[in-house]
């Protein structure tokens, strides 16, 4: 058992679907080996001012299809400073933790990093991120529901652009990423996808919209990533160059809620009972990953440094197929 007696379990970071379903695997799997669970609220915040609950198995009872996070979950600035660490680590010496479960994204799991090298602790994460960015792992829990909540989103905007032969720009989720953007524009049929990791010509863009049109498209769609530009000045420099009737939809936080898919279910499942195993086999700091469709534990280290790249053949299929 590696003398893993008691572990702590957080979500921190953007909330996602399926973070209810990881702290219920997390839990779950822990009580399986006869090691307490305490829950800490409000993610690394908790751990700052020791805002904690003993998690049971009854406690994470009829959670698993519930969006959110019943720990609730915050972005701490405040952890990055070492004095306030500090706190931190007197809390868990307090509570007697000898593991800790991080669920969420890449700022998470780069604070699990900071607190594994600082602290004689076992540390996992769990990758929790509706954007898929996490390095380490093909894919993390909550990026199948988000894309499936855009894409049934899109499709009812195509039905109003189908009938008014219009042209919407639809502005998905992913400040530094295009995953949800290159994933949902696939599956939508978009027109085009604009994503921040790949430049991409825009004149040219519309140059294909203006002759898919000609060639009798009723309607086109161009899925972007927030963080692949201005989506106001796109829409409008589409509008200028096609003389089309052009709309912008934002679909915003509705992306972050919702109930998780089954497929995000089975892998917070599959994640947070792969984590457990692992802090309690061995004390190696690691995150829970799946590559390849095989559970793997990664290194921290590599996880908090390097940066997960987009697939650019899957952007160049998105192209391909709207002809
Ligand atoms: O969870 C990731 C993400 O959805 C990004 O794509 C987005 O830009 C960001 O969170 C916004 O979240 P918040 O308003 O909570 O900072």
């Amino acid at each position: 058992m590696n003398g893993i007696k008691h572990i702590g379990v957080l979500t921190s970071g953007g909330d996602a679907p399926g973070m209810n379903a990881a702290i219920r695997a997390v839990t779950r799997s822990a009580l399986d080996r006869k090691v307490r669970v305490t829950g800490i609220r409000r993610g690394y915040w908790g751990l700052l001012d020791g805002d904690f609950l003993t998690l049971n198995s009854r406690s994470v009872g009829g959670i698993i299809n519930h969006g959110g996070t019943m720990l609730r979950t915050v972005r701490c600035p405040e952890f990055k400073e070492k004095e306030n660490r500090k706190q931190a680590y007197t809390n868990i010496k307090k509570l007697g933790l000898d593991g800790l479960v991080v669920i969420g994204g890449n700022g998470s799991a780069a604070a699990a990093h900071t607190i594994s090298k600082e602290m004689k602790l076992a540390v996992a994460a769990v990758p929790v991120s509706i954007d898929n960015d996490v390095y380490g792992s093909d894919d993390t829990i909550g990026f199948d529901s988000s894309v499936n909540t855009a894409v049934q989103a899109i499709d009812k905007i195509r039905d109003t652009a189908t009938s008014h032969e219009r042209m919407f720009v639809v502005e998905v989720m992913g400040r530094h990423n295009g995953f949800i953007a290159l994933e949902t524009a696939m599956s939508s049929g978009a027109e085009a996808v604009l994503v921040p990791e790949i430049k991409y010509d825009i004149k040219k863009i519309i140059k294909n919209l203006i002759a898919g049109h000609k060639r009798g498209k009723k309607s086109s769609i161009i899925v972007m990533a927030e963080g692949a530009g201005d989506c106001n000045q796109i829409a409008e420099l589409i509008k200028e160059q096609t003389g089309l009737r052009v709309r912008l939809s934002v679909l915003g936080y509705i992306q972050r809620g919702g109930n998780p898919t089954a497929h995000s279910r089975v892998l917070a499942a599959r994640l947070g009972n792969f984590a457990v195993r692992n802090i309690v086999g061995t004390n190696r700091a690691h995150l829970a990953g799946i590559q390849k469709s095989s559970l793997v534990a990664v290194p921290l280290k590599l996880v908090s440094s390097r940066k997960k790249r987009i697939d650019h053949q899957l952007y160049k299929l998105v192209y391909q197929m709207a002809q």
